[in-house]
């Protein structure tokens, strides 16, 4: 059950706390000023008292009310200078507003969604639906396996604006892409144990057909035919074979120029394989298959909302396991590409499992553009930490467009580096390729990057993002409760409503 968030014209009966608006300053919104009179000046009052709440954004403060208020409580939200929020700012402003409101016991809350005459960087609807959008980002649980998992005391939250209308819409657009981020968030907190690639296949095929998209999954057998010899041998140690799935958005089937392409990695448990990982820390590993949830609540979102966009998805699930049939350091498998890789590390598996994803996707649908995801690297996480994904990108173009999106959504990319060297020291002495690059761990992100980028054909304009540290977090964000965070999403979803979708 999630939180239902809607605009309202006038709060429910049965609402018990009002949030209104308060700039920095302690300046009132409009609505306090109303509801401050009917109760004789008391918001006023108490704000006067207070010397901790001053109306910064972000803060906020929990009153209790005189029965002529006509609610129990008020939460005070600041939203600081009018002339510096924006559709950001304000979201961040609805995650804090949730925990408020969780925190003081309300059940059903209205927010007074006034605007600001010195508004600047964003509309008064724009900020009424940002606002909503954190409230429901933040509300996101994860409680499928607690057996006495206690409902949430928080039911719904109105929001009224003056600009009904306009903020509904704009809300239900947003809403969607929430829903993008919830079913990534679900499925990387999902356990290993039950998230197997043949069960992540057929959730796909039960998710996503509802909605309109094309699910096509190639079992093992199918793969064998076509020779997707790297995928294989990295999911050959589990009991559970690998899968892949190629879904469809066809939002605008008069273009018929090819689709924009999303590759994920998913692999939905990751041991290292008979190169073992150390123990301690290895159950975040089931955060492995990031990438591929990133992928799946794009197509959601974009499904949701009707994107006037033709978009592939594509996802490669396998387990990497340790046992007598796994794949081993020094094997030469051969892909999908034809190219051959010798195996040094059986734990550098991600980049196995894209080669042949890319070339699949490539020989198949010819895409436009190609941006993979994936937790690929330990190394992206130490040189990035959980703030800012690394990005590789071999067109300038791409690279300004993703960035523009990241901007726009508060998904923070940071371009880094392609070079000719790292490609090159991807290339074995024995076959085409080898998965390990002769530096060892220096600038291994980039080695990784180096080795993807052979699986690009002539120019393809693609786009790499590493998403091994901001996949997963283990401290809540005012947006992103703790765990899986569905990072990539909204800037993808942003990236194709910007860039591809028909006027
Ligand atoms: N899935 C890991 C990368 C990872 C590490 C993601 C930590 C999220 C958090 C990947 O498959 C891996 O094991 N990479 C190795 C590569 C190395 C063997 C070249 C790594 O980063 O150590
Ligand atoms: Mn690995
Ligand atoms: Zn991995």
């Amino acid at each position: 059950m999630t939180l239902n968030v809607s605009f309202l014209k006038t709060p429910r009966k049965s609402t018990d706390t009002a949030v209104v608006l308060i700039y920095e300053k302690k300046e009132l919104s409009a609505s306090a000023k109303t509801l401050d009179t009917k109760i004789g000046g008391f918001i006023k009052q108490s704000l006067k008292n207070h010397n901790k709440f001053t109306g910064k954004r972000g803060e906020t403060l929990v009153l209790s009310l005189p029965a002529k208020a006509g609610y129990n409580q008020a939460v005070l939200l600041g939203l600081g200078a009018p002339g510096k929020l924006n559709a950001l700012g304000s979201e961040e402003a609805g995650g804090r507003l949730f925990l408020a409101l969780t925190q003081a016991g309300a059940s059903n809350a209205v927010v007074f969604a006034d605007g600001h005459k010195r508004l600047k960087l964003a509309k008064e609807e724009e900020i009424a639906a940002h606002l909503a959008l954190g409230l429901k980002l933040r509300s996101y649980r994860f409680d499928t396996y607690k057996s006495k998992s206690k409902k949430p005391s928080l039911k719904s939250v109105g929001i009224i604006t003056k600009l009904h209308a306009k903020g509904s819409a704009l809300y239900k657009r947003l809403d969607s892409i929430s829903e993008g981020v919830f079913i990534a968030r679900d499925l990387v907190n999902e356990p290993p144990n039950t998230l197997h690639p043949e069960y992540y296949a057929k959730t796909l095929q039960s998710e996503l057909k509802p909605l309109g998209v094309e699910v096509e999954v190639l079992d093992e057998k199918k793969m064998q035919k076509l020779g997707m010899g790297a995928i294989l041998a990295v999911g050959m140690g589990s009991d559970r074979p690998p899968r892949m799935v190629i879904m469809r958005w066809k939002g605008n089937k008069s273009d018929k120029t090819p689709p924009v392409a999303f590759v994920g990695k998913g692999v939905t448990f990751d041991t290292g394989g008979i190169s073992l990982k150390p123990g301690a820390g290895m159950e975040d590993m089931k955060m492995d298959m990031g990438g591929s949830a990133a992928v799946v609540g794009l197509m959601k979102s974009l499904a949701l909302r009707k994107s006037k966009a033709n978009v592939v998805g594509i996802v490669g699930l396998a387990e990497n396991m340790p046992s007598a049939r796994a794949y081993r350091p020094g094997d030469i498998i051969k892909s999908l590409s034809g190219k051959t890789i010798e195996v040094i590390n059986t734990d550098a598996e991600g980049r196995l499992v894209l080669a042949d994803c890319l070339t699949y996707v490539q020989q198949t649908y010819k895409p436009k553009m190609i941006i993979d995801l994936a937790t690929l690297t330990g190394a992206m996480m130490v040189a990035l930490g959980h703030e800012y994904c690394g990005t590789f990108a071999n067109d300038d173009k791409l690279w300004a467009k993703l960035e523009k999106a990241s901007n726009d959504t508060g998904e923070k990319l940071w371009r880094m580096p392609l070079d000719e060297a790292w490609k090159k020291d991807m290339e074995s002495p024995t076959a085409d390729l080898q998965n390990l690059g002769r530096g060892g761990r220096y600038a291994g992100a980039c080695t990784a990057a180096g080795f993807l980028e052979h699986f690009i054909e002539g120019k393809t304009p693609w786009a790499h993002m590493d998403i091994a540290g901001t996949a997963w977090r283990k401290s809540d964000k005012p947006t992103v409760p703790k765990f899986g965070t569905g990072f990539g999403v909204r800037v993808l979803d942003a990236f194709v409503a910007q860039n591809y979708e028909k006027k």
